[in-house]
């Protein structure tokens, strides 16, 4: 009897230890641990932002009025990841977070964008973008936490904007 009771009490103080470690790891924003996402399948693996975008204001803003549905009202990326990259739908993760959005190459990023996140409230939007206006947005969203730089494909790494291939 002492016995089965002491088991019990272990099981108890296990199952409160596990349930701290996952509020722990939450991280109190709905963060979770900083992770590199999955790698871009094949057919996104050579996609790149077109020469010169990264730092060309023009595309920046048209990027900008996309994100925040002002061309598309069916498209409102601000609607979840917030005006400011600070997320208002739980879930999204914040895009001001420059140590976790630089573990996303330009090629992820626009996988994500276009097919979405199986599973999640984000869909894909390959069908309401084009390639082009999908582009638009990632060199606006990335000004959130990376501002001021683009992706590398040759270093693989974000640097200075105007320093990209
Ligand atoms: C209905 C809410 C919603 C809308 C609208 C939405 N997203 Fe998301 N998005 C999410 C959520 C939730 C995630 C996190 C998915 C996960 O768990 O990885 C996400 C993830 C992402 C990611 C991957 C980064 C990450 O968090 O891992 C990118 C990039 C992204 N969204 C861009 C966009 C863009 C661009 C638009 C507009 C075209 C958009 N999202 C619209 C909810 C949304």
């Amino acid at each position: 009897m002492k016995q089965a009771g002491t088991k019990r009490l272990g099981l108890a103080v296990g199952i409160l230890g596990f349930g701290l470690a996952v509020v722990g790891c939450g991280g109190g924003e709905g963060e979770g641990p900083i992770v590199p996402p999955p790698p871009a399948p094949a057919e996104y693996a050579d996609k790149h932002m077109p020469a010169g975008w990264w730092a060309d204001p023009k595309i920046i803003e048209e990027g900008r009025e996309l994100y925040i549905g002002g061309k598309n009202p069916d498209v409102n990326c601000a609607s979840c990841h917030g005006k400011d990259g600070k997320p208002v739908k739980a879930g999204a993760r914040d895009f001001r977070n420059g140590d976790r959005m630089k573990m996303y190459s330009d090629s992820v990023w626009f996988w994500r964008i276009s097919e979405g996140v199986p599973n999640t409230k984000m869909k894909p939007w390959k069908s309401k973008l084009s390639e082009e206006d999908r582009w638009k947005i990632m060199a606006f969203e990335r000004t959130f936490g990376l501002a001021g730089k683009g992706w590398d494909p040759a270093k693989k790494d974000w640097v200075a904007a105007d320093q990209v291939k």
